[in-house]
C-alpha cells in the first residue's frame, strides 16, 4: 500500500426490510449486538485498525445513527446527578473525536456502488476503506486491521478485500472471486462476478463487507451502468478497475456473521455475549436452559 489509509466509509442508508417491524422506525444499523449497534461494532473496527476520519452514507430516517455519535448532554447530566460513573463513562469512552465524522446522504436507493460514489467529495483522491455494516467479524485483531496488516507487507498501490468461503449453494447471495498466485498473506484476484449461479461462480470465496479500495474507483462508479438487481453495483466498478490495477484477496482470521439476516443477527448476539466476561456466565446458563427444555419448560 503506497498511501496510509486514513477514511473510511459506511453505507447506512439500506431500509432493512428483512427486519420489519424492527426496523420500521428505527435504522437496522441501531439493532443491538449484546448493547452496542451494529454501526458501533463496525466503527471501532475501523478505529481499531487506525481510521481517522468516518464517513456515513445516510438515508431518510437514519438521523438517530449521526445522534448516536454525538453528545447526550440531558443522559450524561442525569448520569452524573446519580453517581452512575460507569454507565456515564460506557457512554462517552468511543466518541468520535469533533470533526472526524461526516454524514452524506444517498438520496434514492441505487445500490452500494452509488452509495461509495455519493461519498466521492469526502472521500477526496486516496485510499480508503468500506466496511459493509450487516456484517460483522468477530476475532482479537479486527478484519481491517488484518487486511491493512497484509497491504502493509506489500509495497504496491493496490485494492485488497477480505474473502471467505461459504457452501457452493450459497454463492449466489454474493460477489464471488477468483485464486490467482499467492502474495505475502494474500492472493492476486483473478476474477470477480456478482451474485453468479453456482454453476458459473469461479469458486466459493465471497467477498465479505470490507474493501480498501484506490479513489480511481470513484470515477468508474461515476459512470457505471446499472448491474444485478438493477443497482449500480460495487463488485462491477471493480472488476473494470482490476483491468488496470491489481486485486488482493486475504482470507482473514476469525468468524463472521451476515447480521443482514435473522439466524446470523441472533448468532452473532450469542458469539459476542459469550466473549463477555460480565455476562457469559449467566448466559451460558440460559441457553443451557433453553436447550434443555425444548418444549418450553
Ligand atoms: C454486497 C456486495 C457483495 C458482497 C456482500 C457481502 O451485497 O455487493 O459483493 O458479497 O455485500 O455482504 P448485498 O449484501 O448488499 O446484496
Amino acid at each position: 500500500m503506497t498511501r496510509a489509509v486514513r477514511k473510511a466509509v459506511f453505507p447506512v442508508a439500506g431500509l432493512g426490510t428483512r427486519f420489519l417491524p424492527a426496523t420500521k422506525a428505527m435504522p437496522k444499523e441501531m439493532l443491538p449486538v449484546v448493547d452496542r449497534p451494529l454501526i458501533q461494532h463496525v466503527v471501532d473496527e475501523a478505529r481499531e485498525a487506525g481510521i481517522e476520519h468516518f464517513i456515513f452514507v445516510t438515508g431518510r430516517n437514519k438521523g438517530v445513527i449521526e445522534d448516536h455519535f454525538d453528545r447526550q448532554f440531558e443522559l450524561e447530566m442525569a448520569l452524573l446527578e446519580r453517581q452512575k460513573h460507569a454507565a456515564l463513562e460506557f457512554m462517552t469512552q468511543d466518541l468520535p473525536i469533533p470533526g472526524s465524522t461526516s454524514f452524506t446522504r444517498q438520496q434514492e436507493p441505487l445500490g452500494l456502488g452509488h452509495a461509495v460514489w455519493c461519498a466521492r467529495e469526502l472521500i477526496g483522491h486516496e485510499p480508503f476503506a468500506l466496511l459493509l455494516p450487516d456484517v460483522l467479524v468477530q476475532h482479537s485483531r479486527g478484519c481491517l486491521a488484518q487486511m491493512l496488516d497484509a497491504a502493509r507487507e506489500i509495497d504496491e498501490k493496490a485494492n485488497v478485500v477480505a474473502v471467505e468461503e461459504v457452501p457452493h449453494e450459497r454463492v449466489d447471495q454474493y460477489g464471488v472471486v477468483g485464486v490467482g498466485a499467492q502474495k505475502g498473506k494474500m492472493f492476486a484476484i483473478t476474477q470477480m462476478v456478482e451474485k453468479p449461479p453456482a454453476n458459473r461462480a469461479p469458486s466459493n470465496l465471497i467477498l465479505t463487507g470490507r474493501y480498501i479500495l484506490q479513489p480511481e474507483i470513484l470515477d468508474i462508479l461515476g459512470t457505471q451502468e446499472r448491474g444485478a438487481g438493477g443497482e449500480i453495483q460495487l463488485t462491477d466498478a471493480m472488476i473494470q478497475l482490476s483491468r488496470t490495477q491489481s486485486f488482493y484477496g486475504l482470507k482473514f482470521e476469525g468468524r463472521s456473521f451476515d447480521c443482514g439476516s435473522k439466524i446470523g443477527f441472533l448468532a452473532a448476539n450469542v458469539s459476542y455475549a459469550l466473549e463477555r466476561s460480565d455476562i457469559a456466565p449467566g448466559f451460558r446458563a440460559e441457553i443451557k436452559k433453553i436447550l434443555g427444555e425444548p418444549n418450553g419448560g
